[in-house]
């Protein structure tokens, strides 16, 4: 008998189990809409030009490969500081704030659940929807995992009166998990006079907001984006914030991501650091380099900035225009639906509006795939599949 008779066999996961899915499916009209990664009008996901310059400028200049410090890239944190709490800020309030390169966004996630576990162990709440691997994530730290309630299904929108009553309710030092922008999967993000709303809220009750910040300039902006946290920062709240990279530098396999913990003071800020510290010493050792390399080159090199901006701006505008053109030609054909709220949101994600029945027969009948719950991604869709997705959505929604 095996030593690992008794291991169960766990579910795919929902979003990587529809790839492959999709993959498997011998159709030739078929799209995937579940994917969670920008793609280009041809549906691929390059290489962006700024890292492919900054790949090579590291060839010829890199001198060794050895570990990188326990913490990380220094370079990389000091860029990433300036980008995600503003240049300004981040020179001010550095002292109060312990950095961490992480695993991409979702080791950030879990280095900071871990060490809430072991230094607070307080419930975690995430919002419902939320992206799906949140509660797997927190659940793995140790945590209690808890939901507040996000999304209005009938306007489609942040239903915030409803957000505020939860948040009104729970324990001073609980810790509330955030979308700092484009919400996943609803692409329906809190305005900043309810941002501030919540920030006070938050003060008064003495909440500590975790802000998810994995979709910097696929908003509205690479500032606008980071409003909601450096609203917070500024009102002198301490947080968690979990960044990725991944999407923004289409550096997904390289798991570029970074965890910043605002603390109260410099004194605390050391202890955490250190204490944060040992943890990944135990755990990951040290992150990888090369991709933390390629980000620090591209933020601190003006030119490969520059091409930074205009390729994550044209992926913004691509993102944007899949939005208006699946809402025009949606309530072009459908008065029965309202599809306005694809063009409100903000980043890759919404919801369809279709539900587990129509997403099953839009899967079988058409070879379109998404999750169960209807959430797509427009940089599924293009220019030649878009009517295509259209006829399907008003097929299985009439
Ligand atoms: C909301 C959210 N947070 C975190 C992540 C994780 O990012 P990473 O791939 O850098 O781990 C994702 C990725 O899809 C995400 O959508």
């Amino acid at each position: 008998m095996s030593f690992f008779e008794k291991v169960p066999l766990a579910p795919p996961d929902p979003i990587l189990g529809l790839t492959a899915a999709f993959q498997n499916d011998e159709r030739k009209a078929k799209v995937n809409l579940g994917v969670g990664l920008y793609k280009t009008e041809d549906l691929r996901t390059p290489v962006l030009g700024c890292v492919k310059s900054a790949e090579a400028a590291l060839l010829d200049t890199e001198k060794s490969k050895e570990y990188l410090p326990i913490d990380g890239e220094k370079q990389y944190l000091e860029q990433m500081g300036a980008l995600v709490f503003g240049k300004q800020s981040w020179n001010k309030e550095k002292v109060r704030i312990a950095s961490f390169q992480t695993v991409g966004g979702t080791g950030a996630l879990k280095t900071g659940g871990t060490f809430l576990k072991e230094e607070a162990d307080r419930s975690i709440w995430i919002s419902t929807p939320t992206w799906p691997n949140h509660r797997g994530v927190f659940f793995h730290c140790g945590l209690k995992v808890e939901q507040y309630p996000y999304y209005d299904s009938k306007s489609h929108a942040a239903d915030f009166d409803k957000m505020a009553a939860c948040f009104e309710k729970l324990q001073p030092g609980t810790v509330v998990l955030l979308h700092a922008s484009c919400h996943n999967p609803t692409g329906c993000d809190p305005s900043n006079e309810q941002w501030a709303a919540i920030c006070e809220l938050f003060k008064a009750k003495k909440l500590i907001p975790f802000f998810d910040f994995a979709y910097q300039g696929f908003g509205r902006g690479i500032e606008e984006d980071a409003e909601a946290i450096r609203y917070f920062l500024n009102q002198g709240l301490e947080m968690f914030v979990a960044v990725s990279n991944a999407k923004n530098l289409s550096l997904y396999g390289e798991r570029v991501g970074c965890l910043f913990i605002v603390s109260e003071s410099s004194k605390i800020a050391e202890h955490i650091l250190s204490r944060v510290k040992q943890m990944i010493r135990t755990n990951y050792s040290n992150p990888p380099m090369h991709g933390a390399k390629i980000a620090a080159c591209i933020f601190s090199t003006s030119s490969l900035r520059q091409k930074w901006e205009d390729e994550l701006t044209e992926m913004r505008e691509r993102i944007n225009a899949m939005r208006a053109l699946l809402e025009q030609q949606l309530s072009a054909e459908s008065k029965r639906v309202d599809f306005s709220h694809l063009k409100r949101g903000r980043g890759m994600f919404g919801f369809s509006g279709l539900d587990k029945s129509q997403v099953d027969r839009i899967t079988a009948e058409f070879g379109i795939y998404m999750p169960s719950d209807g959430r797509i991604n427009v940089c599924g869709l293009n220019r030649s599949n878009i009517d295509y997705v259209v006829n399907a959505i008003i097929s299985v929604t009439s």
